[in-house]
Order: C-alpha cells, then structure tokens, then sequence
C-alpha cells in the first residue's frame, strides 16, 4: 500500500522549512530530538547565506539538544531567536554576544505557552519517532518533551523514524497535555507511576510533510566520576535527609526524588543508593541519568517518572533488552507533566538541584555568570524548587581553582529567592534555612557552607553591612564580583 506521506532525505526536509519559520523539536537533552535535521538545516542556511539568501529560523525545543546539533546550528549562524534552554558552548557564545535572541524559561510552562498562543504559531515540528501509523498515530522515542504539543500544533510535521530505538519504547511513554483554563482539570497522578494517557500522539496524518529514515544513537552524557568534591556534596545531601527522617519529617516510606543532571546529582543518586538506612524510593523528576538505570535493577529505585532518559548508549541498550523488567518501572511523561507545580506539590518530591552562586540570605543564581553571562538557563530547577517538599540546592564552595566563591554577599542574578530555597549544601556542609530570619541565615549560610577562603570576607562584610530585617552594603554588595571581573579573582 502506498504511504501517504513522502519519505525524504535530511536535506531534502530541510527544503521544506521555511526563512523565520517558527521550528520545534522534539525531545528532552539529546535524548527523543531530531538526529538529522539539525544538521540538514545548519547546511541549508550556509547554502543560502553564501548565496547572500536570509535564512534563519526561530528554534523551540523541549530542553537542551546535542551540543553538536546546537553547535552545528549556531556555526552556521542558522537561529535567530532560541527557546527555552540549552547547554552548547558555541550557541552560549552567541546567546552572550548578542547574536542569538534566547528566552529563559521554566519547562513546565513551555508547553501551555505555546497553546496560549504567547510565541505565536508553529510552522514546522520535527518530531523523533519510533513508529508512525496512516492514521496519524505517532510513537515517540526515549525523550518526550513537548512533542506532544508541538505535534498537534504544528501546521507542517516532519518525522524523523529512527531505527535506532526499540519499538518498545513507546510503552514507556504516558502521554496527556492539560486543557486550558479556565476549564482545566487536575492532572489524576497520585502516585509517581500513575498513568492517565495513551503511548502515542494522534495527529492529523496530512500535516506529515515528510518522513526522515535515520538509525543514530542519542549523545550519551559522559560524567566524571572520580570527583571527590561531588562525593563530599553527595555524603552531606544523605547525611541530611537522613536527620530528617530520624526526625519524623520525611516519612519512613521516603519521598520522591527529583534530581537534575551532572555529576553532583549523578554522585548523590549513587550515595543514596549504596546507603542502607536510606529505603527503596521512586523518582519524579525531569530527567533520568545514568546512576538510576542501575539502582532500579537493584530495587533501590521501585519507580522512576520522568520526560527523558538521559543515559549512555550501553544503559538505554540495557533498558530497550529488558523492556519486560523496565516498562513498569519507568514512565516518561511530556515535561508540563513531568514537571507539573501541582504533582510536584502533591507527591512531596524532595528536589535536588545545582546552582552557580547564592547569597548570604538563600538567594540562588542558577543561571548567569557574574549577572551579564548565561551558562545554560533555568531548566526545570524553578519547576521542582518552588513547589517541593524540600527544596536542596547543592553546589562546590568555589569554583576555578577557588578564584570565585559560590557563597557571594548578593547574587549577581536571581533565579530562585529566598523564600523558597530551603536547604544550601555544599562540600563544607548543610545550611538548613528553615525558620531562620534573614541574619540567622546569613549566619549558618556562611559558617557551613562558605570556603575557609571567604568565611572571614563574608563575615566582615555582614558586620559592617548597616540595614534593618536585612543588611546590605549596597556600595559594597558586588566587591567580590568587581575583583572577578578586574582581577580574575574574587580574591583581588
Ligand atoms: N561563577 C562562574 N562560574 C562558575 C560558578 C560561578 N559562581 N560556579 C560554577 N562555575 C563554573 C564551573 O567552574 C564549571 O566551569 P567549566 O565548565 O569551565 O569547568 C561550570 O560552571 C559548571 O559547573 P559544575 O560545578 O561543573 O556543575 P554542573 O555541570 O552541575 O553545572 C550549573 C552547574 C548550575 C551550570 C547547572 O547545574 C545548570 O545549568 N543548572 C541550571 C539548570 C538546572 O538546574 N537544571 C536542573 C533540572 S535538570
């Protein structure tokens, strides 16, 4: 029986994607996004920019993508303006100078942003899939995202079919998009493995323009396991959340865990694996990473929700071969659900995250360097951190060779504030900000957490800082950042 839609190759796809067009693609990191395409437009703009042709198109995606796909795109100066997070060297540089117009937003509100209208319409969806039926159903692979959105708002959808992944896969995904007020129901998850929706997308198959064969493996995450300040940070985090439940203040049957990615959260999944006195928990969380495909062999992990699995070639290898073991125990849900404030709230996800610097009140910069410089963008972090259980914000007490302190006076760029960060943890150890005035956490901030090169300067600096509920030197709040920026150090 013919198809009805065309099979095309990359290049041939790109043809059909407009100057300015309004793009979207698929996935959550690299895991779930487009393989070919990214490429096969970064070559289509060079093409035309040396032809002296505009083109440029406007990228929408569901998080990060492969740095090589980012980078490919930013070389060939082929985006304008870019959404709502990224992590690639090159497209950060351009984002930096200026080039790119980038809009930092939470994850969870990508989504309902777009079927609110607020960026306008979606002229093309490249969506990753695993399979796709006549009838305009469409199977998605090992990350979600927004796809699901993208697919039935896009007036023209190109699918790129990788071979790569196990047809199985779909039976991970759980896929509902919340209605829009004022008539929006709650989303019926009490439970992190609860499903409410089906494994595929239903669209209407004419939008299908074409369809992309490809069998490309997503870029794993390769983490530096060796870090012996990770596993300070990590022995502080368990150290904590076991005080906690010794208090009664996490019940016995423990929380679910959001966890970010890298090495700091790769390091405190496999602490609290490997510990005794921490029970068997679930995860809720954005992304899964490389430690919890192991801990849920092991039945430390009984659960894990989440919109991507973000592991290596050899773990999603492992998962796609026991898809019988791992297809109850792991849900992968579109990201307005994965990190939706009200499940979030509901469940009591404890929420570990990683930030660049905070302030002697809890104030946390997660995503400006020295307030002018973006490193890759909010993420889900302000999704989980504002509506957890607990919220623990982790970091190294300094960074580049102790030439910046993580512990500032005041932020430089605040993403999350002092009203909800609840707990600061880094290699030094735990400042729990819980009912403590602005001075008491100022106090513990900088005894517990601060490097021994900058307790005494953090101190000094409270002590003179004159105020009222808080003090501040505001002529004086930036020292350390004018040093970084003057000297290269805060050290001056
Ligand atoms: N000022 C300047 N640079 C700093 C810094 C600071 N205060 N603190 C850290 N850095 C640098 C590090 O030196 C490192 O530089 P390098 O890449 O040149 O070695 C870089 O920032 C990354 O820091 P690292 O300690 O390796 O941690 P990480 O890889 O876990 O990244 C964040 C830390 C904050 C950049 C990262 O977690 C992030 O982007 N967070 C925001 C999004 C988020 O929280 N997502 C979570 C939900 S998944």
């Amino acid at each position: 029986m013919k198809e009805p839609w065309p099979r095309l190759s990359a290049d041939e796809a790109a043809e059909l994607i407009e100057h300015n067009a309004m793009v979207a693609f698929s996935g959550f990191t690299p895991a779930g996004s487009p393989k070919a395409l990214p490429a096969a437009i970064a070559r289509r703009a060079r093409e035309l920019h040396q032809a002296q042709t505009p083109f440029q198109i406007r990228l929408l995606t569901g998080a990060s993508i492969s740095a090589a796909a980012d980078d490919a795109l930013s070389d060939a100066d082929a985006v304008s303006w870019r959404a709502p997070y990224q992590t690639s060297s090159g497209l950060r540089q351009k984002i930096n100078e200026g080039q790119v117009r980038f809009v930092d937003l939470h994850l969870s509100e990508v989504a309902q942003m777009v079927n609110y209208g607020f960026f306008g319409d979606i002229d093309v969806a490249v969506i990753e899939a695993s399979a796709i039926a006549p009838d305009g159903r469409v199977w998605l692979t090992s990350g979600i995202g927004n796809a699901p959105t993208w697919l039935l708002r896009a007036r023209k959808v190109i699918i790129e079919l990788n071979h790569y992944h196990s047809p199985r896969v779909a039976e991970l995904a759980d896929i509902v998009i919340p209605g829009a007020p004022p008539r929006r129901n709650s989303v019926a998850i009490f439970h992190a493995l609860d499903r409410v929706g089906t494994r595929y997308v239903h669209i209407d198959p004419a939008k299908i323009v074409a369809v992309v064969d490809t069998e490309l493996p997503d870029a794993g995450n390769v983490l530096n396991k060796t870090n012996p300040i990770c596993q300070d940070i990590a022995d502080n985090v368990v150290t904590f959340l076991l005080e906690e439940m010794a208090r009664g203040r996490i019940p016995p049957e423990f929380l679910p865990l959001q966890s970010g990615v890298g090495n700091i959260n790769n390091a405190v999944m496999a602490r609290l694996g490997e510990n005794p006195d921490i029970p068997s928990f679930m995860m809720y969380s954005e992304v899964l990473q490389e430690s919890v495909v192991h801990l849920l062999e092991t039945g430390k992990i009984t659960g894990a929700s989440a919109s991507s699995l973000t592991v290596s070639a050899d773990s999603l290898q492992k998962i796609y071969d026991n898809m019988d073991f791992f297809a109850s125990r792991i849900v992968l849900r579109p990201q307005e659900i994965s990190n939706n404030p009200e499940i979030i709230r509901r469940l009591g996800v404890i929420a570990l995250n990683v930030g660049l610097e905070f302030d002697i009140y809890g104030h946390a910069n997660s995503t400006h360097v020295a307030g002018v410089n973006l490193m890759n963008g909010i993420g889900g972090s302000g999704d989980f951190e504002r509506n957890a259980y607990l919220s623990i914000f982790m970091a190294p007490s300094i960074a580049k060779d102790g030439k910046i302190s993580t512990i500032v006076p005041m932020c430089s760029h605040v993403d999350h504030s002092e009203h909800s960060v609840k707990v600061i943890v880094t290699e030094q150890g735990i400042a729990d900000l819980r009912g403590l005035s602005p001075l008491q956490r100022a106090r513990t901030i900088i005894d517990n957490c601060a490097h021994p090169l900058y307790r005494d300067y953090l101190h000094r600096y409270l002590d003179n800082a004159p105020g009222g509920h808080i003090h501040h030197d505001l002529s004086h709040a930036f020292d350390l950042h004018h040093n970084l920026l003057e000297h290269g150090s805060m050290l001056g």
